[in-house]
């Protein structure tokens, strides 16, 4: 099965888990773009809040009722793509370059639920790590970051740069902490996996479930 198929999979079967009434945190990327097919599809009464402009744009398009995520406090369900999922549900996230906004999206909300083709499954987290940096002061703290690189085409939703961690890590634990301590690095890509509460992977002709820690 292709992955496009198997992204459409998880993205439909999470579709579902919308109601009315709800208000939803969307991610970016591929897989939240069939997300965002499926719900224009299904329409259930709820409000949505957009990680990105392109998500945004795209939720817009097939009239989903987009909010300023300042309009809410709190969120029941988020869902989004990732890079890397490990066994024990840890990820790695930012391939878009919007992982800021989508793990502040991700904590806010009750319940974060993951859709990924089977590709995305690994044995241990692995680089690159996206980590999004201030603008100011860029190529210092891209430096005490090494090994890292710039990404020279991309920026996130909020104007920061994006670069790729490529030191090799065995614990993800401890690299997010190493990293959020460094000055000027706004957010990295890994996602602890107390956030995540389940994680829909497709596969030939369905969806595969795996439960996390950061179950409602
Ligand atoms: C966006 O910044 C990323 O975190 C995406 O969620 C991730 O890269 C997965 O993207 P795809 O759904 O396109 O594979």
């Amino acid at each position: 099965m292709s992955s496009v198929a198997e992204k459409r999979f998880a993205a439909e079967a999470a579709a579902m888990l919308v109601r009315d009434g709800m208000r939803v945190g969307l991610g970016t990327g591929s897989t939240v773009a069939y997300l965002i097919a499926a719900l224009g599809q299904s329409r259930p009464r709820a409000t949505y809040v957009a990680s990105s402009p392109a998500t945004e744009a795209a939720a817009r398009a097939v009239a989903l009722d987009v909010v300023a995520f300042d309009e809410l406090d709190e969120l029941d369900l988020a869902i989004d793509g990732a890079d890397q999922v490990a066994p024990d549900l840890w990820l790695v996230k930012g391939g878009g370059g919007a992982h800021t906004r989508e793990k502040v999206i991700a904590a806010s909300a009750e319940r974060f639920v993951v859709i990924v083709d089977s590709t995305k499954l690994v044995e241990s987290l692995r680089p690159p790590v996206p980590v999004e940096i201030l603008a100011f002061g860029a190529g210092a703290t891209l430096r005490r970051l090494a090994p890292a690189t710039r990404r020279e085409a991309l920026s996130s939703p909020d104007g920061g740069v994006i670069v790729d961690y490529h030191g090799e890590f065995d614990d993800p634990a401890e690299l997010s902490a190493r990293l959020s301590s460094i000055p000027g690095v706004v957010e990295h890509g890994l996602v602890a996996a107390h956030l995540v509460a389940e994680v829909l992977v497709g596969h030939d002709g369905g969806v595969h479930q795996l439960s996390g820690r950061g179950a409602p």
